[in-house]
């Protein structure tokens, strides 16, 4: 994919981010060439759009909002539609909103008051879905926001709104697990959002993410918590609110304990929030007959998943290498 390539030589362009080019480069290579049935036309439909004439990005809250001139925007979401679901967004692309399952701009607002400023920093964007927040982390000024996530239509879909930008932003969206990264302290601020509990081995993943940390480096952990006092883990036998793979949930006393003990510094919890349906919410960029929380939920009790577990509820979690 040599969209891919250029993209990725350019956003490398820079002495520290050098030391990780090939091996990204190579890796990510190989995820492209695995045998999908849908890459033919995903990929169709960002040849599409990259031939459309190329827009500003702004941010009209809480879209991320791409105005192109002289564009057939319905031509457009013809073709955005064919990497349906979004999870992630929302974006408004000319008069049209590309309303995703997510409405992302709620969590960025309870993370971007307790951080550092990104301008100018290398920030990593660990399991990034399709990048909205990686774009987020790039439009606040951050020097180069780098974003990773296995799941390749995520990286189709990044690529069709990258594509539709006309400056070089300063964001890419790689397909690689952070255990395949390779391992260079580099980065100021490193984003682990909604990623913890999907891990099998939650304190390799805190080490890993230590690893890509630079000496000053803060951590910014956002993950499901349960809501109870005491050390405490849920571990959810089969599906967590529908989902698979959910293999812990720590109570925020636990969760710092883990931090603890992977030697983080300066631990401190700024946010508690209860998911709810207007922040996660069924709409048509999901497709038809896609699910979202409403479905997750117990239908006589909201306080509890579908399962009987308490409801999702997340925590963000600052702290210092
Ligand atoms: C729930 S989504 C969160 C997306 C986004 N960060 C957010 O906060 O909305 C978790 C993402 O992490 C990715 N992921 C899971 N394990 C990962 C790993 N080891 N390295 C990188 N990404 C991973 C998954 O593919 C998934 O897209």
């Amino acid at each position: 994919m040599n969209l891919f390539i250029d993209d990725l030589l350019i956003f490398f362009d820079d002495s520290l981010l050098n030391k990780i080019s090939k091996k990204c480069l190579e890796i990510s290579n190989q995820a492209f060439q695995v045998n999908n049935g849908n890459i033919p036309k995903w990929s169709q439909a960002i040849d599409t759009i990259d031939a459309f004439p190329k827009g500003k990005v702004s941010l009209k809250q809480p879209y991320i909002s791409i105005n192109q001139d002289g564009v057939d925007s319905e031509a457009l979401m013809t073709e955005l539609r064919k990497l349906i679901p979004w999870r992630k967004g929302p974006f408004m692309i000319n008069d049209f909103v590309l309303e995703s399952e997510w409405n992302g701009d709620t969590k960025w607002q309870r993370i971007s008051k307790h951080i550092k400023s990104l301008k100018n920093k290398h920030v990593l964007d660990v399991g990034a879905g399709n990048g909205y927040f990686t774009l987020r982390m790039a439009m606040e000024g951050s020097k180069r926001a780098l974003g990773i996530e296995p799941f390749l239509l995520f990286n189709y879909q990044f690529r069709a709104i990258k594509s539709m930008i006309e400056s070089p932003l300063n964001a890419l969206l790689l397909p690689i697990k952070l255990e395949d990264m390779p391992k260079k302290p580099i980065f100021d601020t490193v984003f682990s959002m909604g990623v913890l509990y999907h891990q099998r081995d939650h304190m390799a993943h805190l080490s890993q993410l230590q690893e890509m940390m630079a000496p000053d480096a803060e951590l910014v952990i956002e993950t499901l918590v349960v809501e109870k006092p005491e050390d405490y883990i849920l571990v959810p036998k089969g599906r967590y609110a529908k989902m698979r793979n959910v293999y812990s949930i720590p109570s925020i006393k636990t969760l710092k304990s883990w931090l603890n003990d992977a030697n983080f510094n300066n631990i401190r919890v700024v946010d508690v929030s209860k998911t709810t349906t207007a922040e996660q919410r069924k709409t048509l960029w999901i497709g038809e007959n896609g699910a979202s929380l409403e479905d997750f939920l117990d239908p006589l009790d909201d306080s509890l998943t579908i399962e009987g577990y308490p409801a999702p509820t997340r925590a963000i979690i600052i702290c210092d290498r």
